[in-house]
């Protein structure tokens, strides 16, 4: 660490937008510093979400593979036991070496670190405060706001990361609840959720709105509600918690229907509240130096520069989806600018990926959206049962989806559940970015047998030619 230095820029936060800003300022040359009050870099990323979540997700499908589908491949394993604490291990292990990984890439690129509470005293000043309270005042040319977000609470909810958690209590459970009940159909619920069901945890959803995953394809969520009620989940959709009372390490949940009607008592060992996330500001000074905030967000123009000259905001602090990768651009984008290039991300191209099983991953636009513009578009569907390769991994649950303008053929939307879908939609945003049409990815070779050519068929079904269904 070094101090009493002045910098060309100073990074609040070092989860994706944070970290990624800084070493790409670096290799413009500008000298960096980051300043964090996590003890370790990556934010709620690397700590406490897309990791260790996806770390969980793969290890419990494991188990599941082994509990119930080896067998059906001749492989003949027994019964499975679960030896959570090694699970655990995997997660932490996993954690461990990304969050170091960070500390590595600022050293090589001559990042200085500050451990402690950022805030921005004035335009060009931010002071550190450490845990034993003591204060380094650092200057610097640029500000950049990446401090991310933080759950959102239920309100009358006591979220005590025991018998209620949120999704750090739920990475880091002792031992399997028997009964878990998950608050809000949305990413977290639904990932946390199969990973809890996966170990033997009976997971019943509550959910506000009559859908799973607001936002996605209807279709596409749809059929994965299926999915999930055959896996075991329970949803009880359109229903609202009115409270959650705790006793003995156990809890009552009572739930009503969201338009009225009859009280439902669920007796539950867990609850998991996911309603979604708020941007964290908290200590920044914000209110000080007069940064504008819109319900609680960064309020930021299309070059990431907020009403103060110098102060500039990425990820999941501002507006637009909370998700790593797009912090991780905006943060490439705004050192670009303060470098004097032309940094720019293309919110149309973001995708979005539920690592659920099977996975659920989409980019650009969805029926609904096409429908509510009044844009005129042709469907090209291919389910994963007629995929060879599908078939041959036993995992044939799921479609693709591509929606293209009907007059220019320019694909508007790509929705993918089923087998590693979230690798799958790569190859759209690298269609959507270079603003191809279906009949461009309908005549690109694709390997045989791959879960791709499920692809290239949806985009042959755009002009209803595909060879396989
Ligand atoms: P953050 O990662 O939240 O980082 C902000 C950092 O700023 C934190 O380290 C915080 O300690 C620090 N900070 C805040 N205030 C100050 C201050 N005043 N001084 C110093 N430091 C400060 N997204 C995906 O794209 N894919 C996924 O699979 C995925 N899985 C997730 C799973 C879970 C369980 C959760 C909770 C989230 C998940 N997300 C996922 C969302 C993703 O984590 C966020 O979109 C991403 O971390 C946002 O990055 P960020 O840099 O804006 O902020
Ligand atoms: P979310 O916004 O995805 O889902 C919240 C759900 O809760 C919605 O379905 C909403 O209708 C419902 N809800 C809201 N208030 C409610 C209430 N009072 N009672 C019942 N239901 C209620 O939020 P979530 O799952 O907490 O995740 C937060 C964010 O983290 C995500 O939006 C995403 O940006 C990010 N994330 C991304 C992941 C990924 O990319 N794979 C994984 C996990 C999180």
């Amino acid at each position: 660490m070094s101090s009493g230095m002045s910098y060309d820029l100073v990074v609040i936060g070092t989860g994706p937008g944070g970290y990624v800003c800084a070493i790409r300022a670096a290799q413009l040359g500008l000298k960096v510093a980051v300043v964090e009050k996590r003890k370790t870099f990556g934010g709620t990323c690397l700590n406490i979400g897309c990791i260790p979540s996806k770390a969980l997700l793969y290890a419990s499908e494991k188990f599941e593979e082994a509990a119930h589908e080896l067998a059906s491949f001749g492989v003949v394993v027994g019964k499975p036991t679960l030896d959570l604490p090694a699970m655990m291990k995997h997660k932490d292990d996993t954690v461990g070496a990304n969050v170091n990984g960070v500390a590595y890439l600022f050293k090589k690129n001559k990042i200085d670190s500050f451990i402690g509470l950022g805030t921005i005293t004035a335009p060009g000043k931010v002071q550190v405060k450490a845990e034993d309270g003591s204060t380094q005042d650092i200057e610097t040319k640029n500000i950049v706001i990446a401090t991310g977000s933080e759950v959102t609470p239920l309100p009358g909810v006591t979220i005590d990361e025991q018998v209620v958690v949120s999704s750090t209590g739920a990475l880091a459970l002792p031992a399997v609840p028997q009964n878990l009940v998950v608050v809000g159909a949305g990413v977290i619920g639904l990932e946390l959720g199969s990973v809890w069901s996966r170990l033997g945890a009976k997971v019943t959803v509550v959910e506000f709105l009559d859908r799973i995953l607001p936002g996605m394809d209807g279709e596409v969520a749809k059929q994965a509600q299926r999915i999930f009620e055959k896996q075991g989940f329970t949803f009880k959709l359109g229903h609202k918690v009115l409270g959650v009372e705790q006793s003995g390490g156990s809890a009552k949940v009572t739930i009503e229907p969201a338009a009225g009607g009859e009280k439902i008592v669920l007796e539950v060992d867990k609850v998991l509240v996911s309603i979604g996330r708020r941007p964290v500001t908290d200590g920044l000074g914000l209110d000080q130096v007069g940064v504008t905030l819109d319900r609680g967000r960064v309020v930021i123009d299309d070059h990431f520069a907020t009403n103060v000259p110098g102060i500039y905001a990425i990820g999941d602090v501002v507006r637009g989806p909370m998700l790593a990768h797009k912090a991780e651009d905006e943060g490439i984008a705004v050192a670009e600018i303060l470098a004097g290039q032309h940094g720019h991300v293309n919110y149309n191209v973001i995708p979005g990926v539920v690592y659920t099983s099977p996975e659920i991953a989409a980019v650009g636009q969805t029926e609904e959206d096409l429908k509510a513009k009044g844009i005129t578009y042709n469907v090209g569907k291919f389910p994963f049962t007629a995929n060879g390769r599908a078939r041959a991994m036993r995992q044939t649950n799921g479609f693709v989806k591509i929606l293209a303008d009907a007059k220019t053929d320019q694909v508007l939307g790509v929705h993918i559940i089923g087998p590693v879908a979230g690798e799958l939609i790569g190859e759209a945003c690298v269609l959507m970015e270079f603003g191809g049409s279906a009949e461009d990815l309908a005549r690109t070779c694709h390997a045989h047998p791959t879960l791709s050519e499920a692809v290239k068929e949806a985009a042959l079904g755009v002009d209803k030619r595909s060879i396989h269904i």
